[in-house]
C-alpha cells in the first residue's frame, strides 16, 4: 500500500504562517508525524510539496501506477486550479482533499472546492490531525 502526500503553495512556511489559523507546526513535523503513523498502520508513504501548480500537475500524472491513494492539500489551488482538479480526475486515483484549517468556516473564497467533486470526500478543521485522519481513512478500507 502505497501513498503519496502532496503540498500546495506557501504550506512550506506552515510554522511561521498565521499561527492563529494554522497552528505552529511545521510541514516537516507534520511529515514526521505521518511517517510515523504511516510505519504503524503498514502504509508506505512519499510526501511532497510544490509552490508552482504545473509541479503538482505533474506529480499527480505520474502517480499513476505508484500509488493507490493521494491524500492532497492542495492550499490555495484548492479555490482556483481547474488543471488540479483535471489531473486527478484523469488519473483515478483516489484521492482525500485536506485542509488545516476549516475552510467553510473562513472568507466565502475558500468555501468553493473545485476539486472536492473529483475526490473521495474532504477533511478538513482538524489542524495538523487532519493529514493523520486520512492515513486512517486509507488503513481501514485496506482491512
Ligand atoms: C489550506 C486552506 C486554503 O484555503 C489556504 O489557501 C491554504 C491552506 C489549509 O490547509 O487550511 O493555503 O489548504
Amino acid at each position: 500500500m502505497r501513498v503519496l502526500v502532496l503540498n500546495g503553495p506557501n504550506l512550506n512556511l506552515l510554522g511561521t504562517r498565521k499561527p492563529e489559523i494554522y497552528g505552529t507546526t511545521t510541514l516537516a513535523d507534520i511529515e514526521q508525524m505521518m511517517r510515523q503513523r504511516a510505519e504503524e498502520l503498514g502504509i508506505e508513504m512519499d510526501f511532497m510539496q510544490s509552490n508552482y501548480e504545473g509541479e503538482l500537475v505533474e506529480q499527480i500524472q505520474k502517480a499513476k501506477g505508484r500509488y493507490q491513494y493521494l491524500i492532497l492539500n492542495a492550499a490555495a489551488y484548492t479555490h482556483t486550479s481547474i488543471a488540479i482538479r483535471d489531473a486527478i480526475e484523469a488519473v483515478e486515483l483516489p484521492t482525500i482533499e485536506i485542509h488545516l484549517s476549516n475552510i467553510h468556516a473562513r472568507e466565502e473564497f475558500r468555501h468553493n472546492s473545485l476539486i472536492a467533486p473529483v475526490c473521495v470526500g474532504q477533511i478538513c478543521g482538524f489542524g495538523a490531525k487532519s493529514y493523520l485522519l486520512a492515513l486512517h481513512y486509507v488503513a481501514e478500507m485496506e482491512k
